[in-house]
């Protein structure tokens, strides 16, 4: 896949209404709508900064959450989640649909920025088509949640018309949704010229070098919950890889996988095949692959649960694993030592709860200190990153994460592969 796409600074944009997209997804408080971080808002202002300062009349746009814009796949959505469907009411419907109103990101983007943000009631309606006609050089707005839009998520080639319809340019630097070909991430280029904004160039640049050209040793650290999340980045990372370091609840589907019991741990039964052929494929390979050799077990999944450290090929019987023990820490810090690229996606325990966070302290730690290139792919890791204070050591914290993943897998992103090459 082509990564070199032609950028913001290669297109005339004085004058121009432009559509931008940004990946304003941000967690909010379920109860305030406060936003809890800001990052994806701050990590578009050089894009929207340099349109405004360049004469451009910007028209931002994103998603926020989930939203179901019908009310019937709503009330389906919610029964098949176990709620009494008499009480799925249209006033219940509309109130889940207002907690995802984009007010709280206009009000903190227009903080950011130090102006107004001109907010549109709707997405592709009267209001938003009347604002984007009388918007003005140097002036932006922003459109309600694009998901309110039936055919959003569908890639509805009448919602991306109207969309595109209100500009002259479409720019993207929503990278965290470009692994989603949507009607404002992918339709919206079939009928204005699309390119791309300076973070997904930087996230592209950075990551796609990783895997292209890495400084060596290349070592990648997987962790989370699922094996089966990380299939496909596995399977391209033994290609790419010279170490590989397995931690986090998918450690033990490949130390059952190594023929030992794992007591209560998560284990996917389905998996340990999957498991078996990658420790083989990397002994053949050449890729060193390391596993836990300790690991903290607990009595039940709670902050405060009675544990104790055991090694990984004795996890006893009524325990889980919550967190990778201190030998195995030392191993993983030792193993980042001395590496060239680093690429980092899932946590290494249940780092939610502090006294199982110790793993994926040691690990950022090392990782903070290698020198080396690193990166870490978003969602869970990067908040591990950040909750643990590491950010400002690290060389790139994706504001992808779905996407991250995606491209660590060496899929083609459809929000990318719709931008007009360089
Ligand atoms: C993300 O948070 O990973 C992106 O904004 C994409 O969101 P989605 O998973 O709801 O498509």
């Amino acid at each position: 896949m082509n990564y070199n796409k032609k950028n913001v600074t290669q297109v005339d944009v004085k004058g121009k209404k432009v559509l931008l997209r940004c990946d304003f997804n941000v967690p909010q408080d379920k109860k305030t709508g406060e936003i809890k971080d800001d990052k994806r808002i701050r990590a578009a202002l050089p894009t929207i900064q340099y349109l405004l300062d360049n004469g451009a009349a910007v028209i931002a746009c994103s998603h926020l959450g989930k939203p179901e814009p019908s009310f019937d796949k709503w009330v389906k959505k919610q029964t098949e989640k176990g709620k009494d469907p008499a009480e799925l009411t249209e006033a219940k419907w509309q109130k889940a649909l207002d907690a995802l109103r984009m007010e709280p990101v206009a009000e903190r983007l227009s903080q950011l920025l130090g102006k107004p943000v001109i907010l549109a009631s709707d997405v592709i309606g009267p209001d938003a088509k009347a604002k984007a006609a009388a918007l003005q050089p140097g002036q932006i707005m922003l459109l309600q949640n694009t998901r309110f839009e039936k055919g959003e998520t569908k890639n509805d080639p009448a919602v991306a018309k109207a969309m595109a319809d209100m500009a002259e340019l479409y720019v993207s630097d929503a990278f965290g949704t470009v692994h989603r070909a949507h009607a404002s991430t992918v339709g919206v280029a079939d009928y204005l010229p699309a390119v791309s904004g300076f973070l997904i160039g930087k996230e592209l640049s950075i990551m796609g070098k990783a895997l292209a050209d890495p400084a060596r040793p290349f070592v990648a650290i997987l962790g989370g919950a699922k094996v089966s999340d990380k299939i496909a980045v596995i399977e391209n990372l033994l290609t790419k890889a010279d170490k590989i370091i397995i931690g986090g609840g998918m450690a033990y589907t490949f130390i059952k996988a190594q023929g030992h019991e794992v007591g209560d741990s998560l284990l996917e039964e389905d998996k340990v095949e999957f498991a078996q052929k990658m420790i083989a494929d990397a002994k053949a390979k050449g890729v060193e692959l390391l596993l836990p050799v300790d690991t903290v077990v607990a009595k039940e999944f709670a902050a405060a649960a009675e544990s104790k450290t055991v090694p990984s090929d004795s996890i006893p019987a009524g325990w889980q694993g919550l967190d990778i023990g201190e030998k195995t820490r030392e191993a993983f810090a030792a193993a980042v030592k001395g590496a060239g690229t680093i690429v980092w996606n899932g946590p290494m325990g249940v780092f939610e709860f502090d006294k199982f966070a110790e793993g994926t302290r040691a690990v950022a730690r090392a990782v903070a200190g290698s020198g080396a290139v690193s990166i870490i792919g978003g969602g869970d890791s990067a908040a591990a990153v950040e909750q643990l204070g590491f950010a400002d050591k690290i060389t790139h914290i994706s504001t992808g994460g779905g996407a991250s993943l995606e491209f660590l897998e060496g899929k083609e992103l459809p929000g990318v592969a719709a931008l007009q090459d360089a």
